[in-house]
């Protein structure tokens, strides 16, 4: 009996044994169709979701909201910089838990993309790479450097590692189908020359040797190396080549809208468009497509790259910047992926047959064990046209395609769009007092113009901003002082003029503590009228970064700052103050200090103010809140501050910048969904403040006592700033 027992044990562990094994590793490879996941060819849509662009307690219903439109795959970048702040030390807290957000995505049921990169674009600051590389002796960003190769090896390594200790690659039972080296190496390549092309092979056959047991992709590299496969990015795809016929056709960038510059008016996809390049890939034998971003988010703190992205990363998504889904554009995706869904097992394994039915209309027929499916294009950009096929007589919309299961009835159009639109407020609510009668209890602590405490450098030249700071704060000050005599101002009194230039982003000059000018740009010539005394004058400079450059060939070189400063309209003529003795100052009291923390250690002494000043530069505003009501999400109207940081609780939420777009940015309030887009196709906001709201994660809110602080860098006036809510006046969430 024991014995039997015993067997029966044993055999019911093999049998355990041998279930879970089957269960826990899945296979993933790929023909000239698709991927196939354990035997089975598979039509993917995928979502770019980025984790540091929303925090935890937002990933969960992001990846349903995603689940239920439709998706299959989430994918993300990985964000080195965020994860590396300096070297060795590596950071996976809060919204940098990759392997939370990893697990949320498994737990779902969903299949994940990783993009490691490390480069990666994205309009993250420095393209994702840490600014501390930069500054490795002889390193060069994405050629054959081996400064550069040996750091993005050990952290692609790292990144690995993570994963596989955690048992997420689906070649160890996990949901990671795919990882993805490198990011639009192609376009480059040619440009770093023999090191582009080595160091192009050398990232893949790194990225081979880490034995993940899935694919790698590469971006938009056109000789991707036998076993990696190359993708597209761009508004359409449909053209598109595998770089060799034993290779699927992958999408790893179609974007639904475009991200927002500070000064620019807001882009928008039309839903019928976005829907059409989607049907397009698939008509034209693709099987995987990302979209990117299917929820853009925030770029919190200093994390945008640039210059000059918004701090909202919102990009008309289908799912919007406050993790609401967008409508219609949401749900009909949603209705479009359905459709392509019932497609699937033909479109994969049948044969594919095209015919032409008229100048601009296209039939893709595939045929499989006796059933049919047909997608019929009209990519003319004006006329709608009724098209005969198979004897049936079709009305196909100007750019649209039809998509028909059956080759028989049309279960979805791409430009009739028939899910409903949501219409959403932005509702004001006042910040209120935490506690006692409501009146609201304002700090102040204002930053004196120039160089505090001792400079950090003292050199006879304008030095370059990004090399000084090294990118550990946006702001450099910039001090000299000169004598002039009372002989040499302009008997007409005429004021001198200041001349600045710089190789942006942006700049304030203060002479003898008084705010004079600003400018910004990508190079910056201010000239200003300045009021001098008889003496020694002081003229204090304040240059600022608005995010890193994110990508491009040598991106990492440009540079920021000043690079002349003179002064002309004195009797003898100007002075060249460029050589001058410069005195330099890297950040503010306020950020050394850390005064924006939540727990208030620092030194500087913050005055009550029962009315803070109003249009005063370099100030610092802490107040205390009550949190907004309900549980909408929430944003910070900053319409009335002009331009720098907010924090709420000691979590940044980042840049505000109350910049109006040109009125001659061409906007359309009734966007022509027809023929092909680009990002200034369709824009509205014109002439007004290119981003007003930030988001303000519900999560960071306390139950009361929330401090808010601001940093406002040239005037602005605190008491009008207000919370607003997000709200949903139709179309309910889905
Ligand atoms: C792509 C790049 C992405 C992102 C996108 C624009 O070229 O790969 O990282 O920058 O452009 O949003």
């Amino acid at each position: 009996m024991a014995k039997n027992a015993g067997l029966l044990i044993l055999s019911l562990s093999f049998l355990f044994f041998l279930f879970f094994s089957v269960a826990v590793s899945r296979n993933v490879t790929f023909d000239h169709r698709s991927l196939i996941i354990d035997g089975q060819r598979k039509l993917l849509i995928s979502a770019s979701i980025h984790y540091p662009r929303s925090v935890p307690a937002m990933w969960p219903d992001l990846v349903a909201a995603a689940k239920r439109g439709g998706v299959d795959v989430i994918e993300t970048y990985v964000f080195w910089n965020g994860h590396e702040p300096s070297p060795g030390q590596y950071y996976f807290e809060d919204r940098f838990d990759l392997v939370r957000f990893a697990k949320i995505v498994r737990d779902a049921g969903m299949y994940m993309i990783l993009r490691i990169g490390p480069f990666v674009a994205a309009e993250w600051n420095y393209g994702g790479v840490p600014v501390w590389l930069h500054y490795v002796p002889g390193t060069v960003f994405r050629t054959d450097n081996e400064p550069f190769k040996s750091h993005m090896a050990s952290f692609t390594t790292f990144i690995v590692q993570m994963m596989k200790r955690e048992n997420l690659f689906a070649s160890q039972g996990g949901h990671i189908i795919l990882a993805q080296i490198e990011n639009e190496y192609g376009d480059i390549e040619s440009v770093y020359g023999d090191g582009g092309r080595s160091y192009s092979r050398w990232a893949a056959n790194m990225a081979l040797s880490q034995n993940i047991g899935v694919p790698w992709i590469m971006c938009q590299q056109y000789d991707a190396p036998d076993n990696v496969i190359n993708t597209c990015n761009s508004f359409y795809c449909d053209q598109f080549k595998p770089s060799s016929a034993n290779k699927p056709k992958f999408w790893t960038e179609n974007w639904p809208g475009w991200f927002q510059n500070f000064g620019t008016a807001k882009p928008h996809r039309p839903p019928e468009d976005i829907a059409f390049a989607v049907a397009r890939f698939f008509q034209k034998g693709g099987s995987l497509q990302n979209y990117y971003m299917y929820h853009g988010g925030t770029n919190f703190g200093r994390t945008s790259g640039g210059p000059f992205i918004t701090t909202s990363y919102d990009y008309d998504a289908p799912i919007d910047e406050y993790g609401l889904v967008r409508l219609p554009k949401w749900s009909h995706l949603k209705e479009l992926h359905e459709a392509i869904k019932l497609c699937e097992q033909t479109l994969l394994y049948g044969t594919s047959k095209f015919l032409s039915l008229g100048s601009h209309q296209e039939a893709d027929i595939f045929e499989h064990s006796g059933k049919c499916v047909a997608f019929l294009a009209n990519v003319d950009e004006r006329n709608d046209k009724l098209v005969i096929f198979r004897n049936v007589r079709y009305n196909l919309p100007a750019w649209s395609v039809s998509i028909l299961p059956d080759c028989k009835n049309v279960v979805f159009n791409t430009a009739k769009v028939r899910s409903q639109n949501s219409r959403v407020e932005m509702v004001p609510e006042n910040l209120k007092a935490s506690a006692g009668s409501g009146k609201l209890s304002w700090q102040v602590y204002t930053e004196k113009a120039g160089v505090w405490g001792a400079p950090d450098l003292i050199k006879n030249e304008l030095v370059d901003h990004i090399n000084t700071t090294k990118d550990t704060t946006d702001y450099l000050w910039y001090t000299t002082s000169f004598y002039i005599d009372g002989n040499e101002f302009l008997s007409n009194g005429s004021l001198p003029i200041l001349m600045v230039e710089s190789k942006g982003h942006a700049v304030q000059a203060f002479v003898n503590g008084q705010l004079q000018a600003n400018s910004s740009g990508y190079t910056i010539k201010l000239e200003a009228p300045i009021t001098l005394r008889a003496g020694v004058n002081e003229i204090a400079l304040l240059s600022m970064t608005v995010g890193l450059q994110n990508a491009g060939p040598f991106y990492e070189w440009l540079g920021a700052g000043l690079t002349s400063v003179k002064i002309s309209g004195l009797r003898n003529g100007g002075l060249d103050l460029s050589g001058a003795a410069w005195a330099y100052k890297i950040g503010l009291v306020g950020e050394h200090q850390n005064i924006f923390k939540a727990d208030g250690n620092h030194d500087v002494r913050w005055t009550p103010a029962s009315d803070p000043p109003k249009n005063q530069p370099l100030t610092w505003y802490k107040v205390e809140v009550a949190p907004p009501q309900g549980n909408e999400p929430v944003a910070l109207d900053m319409q009335s501050m002009w331009k720098g940081q907010a924090w709420l609780n000691g979590k940044a939420i980042g840049r505000y910048w109350s910049l109006t777009s040109s009125v001659y940015n061409k906007c359309t309030q009734n966007c022509d969904y027809r023929g092909p887009f680009s990002p200034d196709k369709c824009r509205t906001g014109c002439g007004e403040i290119s981003q007003r709201w930030y988001h303000v994660p519900r999560s960071w809110f306390q139950p009361s006592g929330n401090t808010l602080v601001f940093f406002e860098e040239k005037g602005g006036d605190p008491t009008r700033i207000t919370f607003a809510r997000r709200r949903v006046t139709a179309g309910a969430p889905a």
